[in-house]
């Protein structure tokens, strides 16, 4: 199976090797735990990108990423990244301009953030299972490493917010704000990564202005 740099310094020794090429990665966790970030640091690679927000206004990621030294306007200029937000319904009509994106730019990776905003406009998971297919379809056909951002309901133990994301994804990584002696520690966690023998440990994460960096060591 050939893999792809993630980009987050430390995390590909613990997928085992990268992201699975043309995979789907569910990326879930609470607000604040760096789910953005982390899309967006995976979009910095050579490869071309296309981001699509379904929340967050462009020009507010397009400043805090300058904290992290990401020139977004200078990518978009190039052709090197596309930057989209949408209002989450009509998933369909959104998904043929993604995919004219994609193709313009001869985008490999592709981020959707987040698919809760998609959800929350659903009457049931069902819905937005058969969604997350659509888009893994899609993704597949044009050769796309795709990450899908989720959200955790704080005090959830789920790997999602509507339960269903994880089991239309090639794989899930959680970021968690664990509660130790007084104060929130980060924790990656790697739960499922089809065909691969990933770490099962439970890493610490930390967030600079450098962006994401895993440690190798177990959380403790
Ligand atoms: N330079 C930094 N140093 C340390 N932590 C930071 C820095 N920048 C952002 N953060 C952390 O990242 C969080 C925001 O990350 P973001 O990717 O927007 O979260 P999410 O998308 O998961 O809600 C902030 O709440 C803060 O805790
Ligand atoms: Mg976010």
């Amino acid at each position: 199976m050939k893999k792809i740099p993630s980009g987050i310094h430390g995390l590909d020794k613990i997928l085992g090797g990268g992201i699975p090429d043309r995979g789907v990665m569910l990326l879930s966790g609470n607000c604040g735990a760096g789910k953005t970030i982390f899309s967006l640091q995976f979009l910095m690679s050579d490869d071309p990108g296309v981001y699509v927000s379904f929340e967050e206004e462009l020009d507010e990621i397009r400043e805090t990423s300058k904290l992290y030294g990401w020139d977004l306007e200078k990518l978009e200029k190039e052709n090197k990244i596309r930057m989209l937000k949408y209002d989450p319904f009509r998933l369909e009509d959104i998904l043929e301009v993604v995919e004219n994106n994609i193709r313009e730019i001869k985008a490999k990776r592709v981020v959707f953030d987040s698919v809760a905003a998609l959800g929350v406009h659903m009457k049931e998971p069902s819905e937005l299972r058969r969604m997350i297919l659509q888009i893994n379809n899609i993704m597949k056909k044009n050769k796309c490493t795709t990450i899908i951002v989720s959200e955790i309901l704080p005090g959830s133990k789920a790997l999602s917010r509507f339960g269903v994301e994880e089991f239309v994804s090639d794989g899930v990584i959680v970021l968690e704000n664990v509660e130790k002696r007084g104060e929130f520690k980060r924790a990656l966690a790697v739960r499922k990564l089809r065909g691969v023998n990933h770490s099962r440990a439970i890493h610490t994460y930390n967030i600079s202005n450098k962006g994401i960096s895993v440690s190798q060591s177990t959380f403790r």
